[in-house]
């Protein structure tokens, strides 16, 4: 799928990573499609869509026009063969579970026409397995977005074994289109590059704490300090 074909974007899962994720597609520009399996869930994603194009129409980064256009190009619906059928690109936040993950490739795959590009945003699994029920697995592949979508630019683009270059360059493309910076990651293995080494941080930062050298706000401030926008426990507190 060449990215000037795309015009609609379905999102699986209105959760913290979907609605940001739709919320990016639809300020560039896309009909969006969002679906989640519960019904409080999708409305709790489309409020939380509406209040932050709100919000940054108050900030002055985009106007009333865009914010009323967005509008106009979210759909949702609660059926997913439906919110599948219709798009050129789907991107999966629904929780990391692995047979859930699995599950809906398997049916992503035979509802959509065979060019449709299919992303996890999966934070740690191998692309390999979550597509391991899907026929078509050219066109699957993860982009693992960070929280919050809207403000972090950085995605991680992860190749699994069968996905094709055209799949891999299309998924870069769009992040491109929702002004994100894509991390090309050519050899999958599970957690990618942020989280491994995150990891690594998380449990030296946790051992400090455990010693009793330091409180996580002391850590946090001292990190502040030297120029992260975020410091490392807060951080923890806003990701899954
Ligand atoms: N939250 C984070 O900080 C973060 C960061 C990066 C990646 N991720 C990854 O993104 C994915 C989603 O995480 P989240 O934090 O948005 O989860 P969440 O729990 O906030 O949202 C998941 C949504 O999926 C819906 N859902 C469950 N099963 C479904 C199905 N079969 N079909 C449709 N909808 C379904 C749920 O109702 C819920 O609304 C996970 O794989 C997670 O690991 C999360």
């Amino acid at each position: 799928m060449k990215i000037d074909d795309i015009n609609t974007i379905t999102v699986v899962g209105a959760g913290d990573m979907g609605h940001g994720i739709a919320e990016c597609a639809l300020l560039a520009g896309y009909k969006v499609i969002l679906t989640d399996i519960n019904r409080d869930q999708l409305q709790r994603g489309i409020e939380k869509i509406h209040a932050s194009l709100e919000k940054l129409e108050k900030q002055g980064k985009i106007s009333q026009e865009k914010i009323a256009s967005s509008r106009n190009n979210l759909l949702s619906t609660l059926d997913l063969k439906e919110a599948a059928t219709h798009a050129q690109f789907v991107y999966e936040a629904v929780p990391e579970v692995l047979s859930i993950k699995q599950n809906l490739f398997k049916q992503l795959d035979e509802w959509t026409s065979k060019d449709t590009i299919l992303a996890t945003n999966t934070s740690n699994m191998v692309i390999t397995d979550v597509a391991k029920f899907a026929h078509y697995k050219d066109r699957i592949v993860g982009t693992h977005f960070f929280n919050h979508v809207v403000i972090m630019e950085v995605v991680e683009v992860i190749k699994g074994r069968y996905t094709s270059e055209e799949t891999m360059q299309g998924a870069c493309d769009m992040c491109v289109k929702m002004s994100k910076v894509p991390i090309r990651i050519e050899k999958e293995s599970p957690s990618f590059i942020v989280n491994r080494v995150n990891g690594v941080l998380r449990v030296f930062l946790g051992a400090v704490v455990d010693k009793g050298m330091a409180e996580p706000e002391e850590i946090d401030a001292m990190m502040r300090y030297h120029g992260k926008p975020i410091g490392h426990f807060e951080l923890s507190d806003y990701a899954a």
